[in-house]
């Protein structure tokens, strides 16, 4: 029995003909190995709400992958855009100065969590952050290792995915990788089977153990540039770091002399309930790397870091052709402005709290909702054959809810190490009964997983 849909309208099957045929044009020429978790073709978008090729309506649960926080084609974004592409679409950054990429680079550095003063390098793409932050702690320190955490995922370049861990579905076949990196585990606590019946302290204390001994069996401290960890570690699935373990990292990082690099990207700007996730920890990261939503939906990233750290790269050292595109920058000043003035970390606590406690109550009920976790509206759920075993769930019957979803109007994603989560990014601008309605949907595809 499905429940009444306000929101969502079907006009046809989905996918309807429109969207295969335009799934069929783009499998034909676009590679395989560019997927996509839906066979729907989207032709506009509005807040929380799409508009397929077919004019069905369906509510966006991805939010364009934690890209879209402040919504779909918000007015004033709109606007920004249109006002800044009639005066000037490109000049480079390299070539010359433009107000819209000066202010945008002012405001990250009056916003970013970081003590003291602040210069912020504004790039394309989440990876080219993450790049342009290990350059800048390689040539601050003088040393050339990297420690990066299992389950992480730090986008795609070569160095992206050399930092990154899930090997099957991001590194297979496209080795060699960058040397230098040293993985450690992270503190995944619900997947700490063996330690089960343990608290949550003891877990914490083990995972810092093998933290310390990767100290003294895989690289010395003193040849450590810095260390990379996501704040709620995203494609990883959506697992919040222990305070204790960030508060420890930070400790070991000053006692060393290593940059403490936050790699934001998916759980900055307002996501979490904060401006950045990691104003939930009491301790600062030297550099912050940042994407996704701080563009409102255009492709902009940014390195903000304390400023002596980020004046040690060489002149030339940094950017590319479209660093500091003024209309990208214009967008994020807008997109800044509309996180701050409708207060979208409060309406992050508000509909994360909505989502967390009808996904807690759907946990009691069906036996393959393991875990249910995140951090504000960063929230997603882990699914498993069964509680005791914590087995994760086969990935075509988790495959099954995403699709059970995109058959009956909301769009998901999955997510986490064995690809058994489905991830909650919907726009922070989601109205309740929308929120409401789309949960029905998942609730009706783990009862039928
Ligand atoms: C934490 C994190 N870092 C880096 C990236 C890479 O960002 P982009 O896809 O913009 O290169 C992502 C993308 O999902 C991410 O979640």
């Amino acid at each position: 029995m499905t429940k009444p849909r306000k929101h969502i309208h079907l006009k046809t099957e989905l996918p309807g003909p429109n969207s295969r045929a335009l799934v069929a044009r783009r499998e034909a020429a676009m590679p395989l190995g560019f997927a996509k978790s839906t066979p729907l073709g989207v032709r506009r978008a509005h807040g929380a709400l799409v508009e397929d090729v077919d004019g069905n309506t369906l509510i966006d649960f991805t939010g364009g992958i934690g890209v879209l926080n402040v919504g779909h084609t918000p007015t004033e974004v709109v606007e920004a855009i249109r006002a800044q592409a009639g005066d000037l679409i490109h000049i480079s950054g390299l070539v010359a100065t433009t107000e819209a990429h000066v202010r945008l680079a002012e405001k990250l550095c009056e916003i970013a969590p970081i003590p003291g003063p602040k210069k912020a390098m504004i790039n394309n793409s989440g990876a080219e952050a993450v790049e342009a932050a290990i350059a800048t702690a390689r040539a601050a320190t003088g040393r050339q290792a990297i420690i990066a955490f299992e389950g992480a995922y730090h986008g795609r370049t070569l160095l992206g995915q050399s930092l990154t861990s899930k090997y099957a579905l991001f590194k297979k076949n496209f080795g060699p990788f960058a040397p230098e990196i040293y993985r450690v585990p992270y503190p995944y606590l619900y997947r700490m089977v063996a330690a089960d019946g343990m608290s949550d302290a003891q877990k914490v204390e083990l995972v810092w153990e093998s933290f310390e001994r990767a100290l003294i069996a895989h690289v010395a401290p003193e040849a450590v540039a810095a260390v990379i960890v996501e704040p709620v570690q995203g494609e990883g699935g959506f697992i919040p770091m222990p305070v204790e373990f960030m508060r420890r990292l930070r400790a070991a990082c000053d006692r060393y002399g290593i940059v403490l690099i936050a790699d934001e990207v998916q759980s900055g700007f307002a996501r979490t309930g904060r401006m950045f996730a990691m104003e939930h920890f009491g301790v600062s990261p030297d550099i912050i790397t940042l994407a996704k939503s701080m563009g409102g939906g255009m492709p902009i990233a940014a390195t903000v870091g304390r400023a002596e750290l980020m004046d040690k790269p060489h002149p030339g050292g940094l950017g590319g052709t479209y660093s500091g595109n003024p209309v990208a920058c214009a967008a994020a000043l807008a997109a800044i402005d509309l996180l701050e003035k409708d207060d979208l970390p409060a309406r992050a606590r508000h509909v994360g709290g909505i989502a967390c406690d009808r996904l807690r109550d759907m946990q009691g009920r069906i036996p393959i909702l393991g875990d249910v976790r995140g951090l504000g509206a960063m929230l997603a759920i882990e699914l498993v054959e069964d509680k005791a075993s914590k087995k994760p769930l086969a990935v075509e019957r988790t495959l099954s809810v995403v699709n059970y979803a995109a058959r009956n109007g909301v769009l998901m994603i999955r997510c986490g190490l064995y690809s058994n989560g489905v991830r909650f990014l919907f726009p922070l601008v989601i109205s309740d009964s929308e929120l409401q309605e789309g949960l029905d949907v998942v609730e009706e595809g783990l009862l039928q997983a």
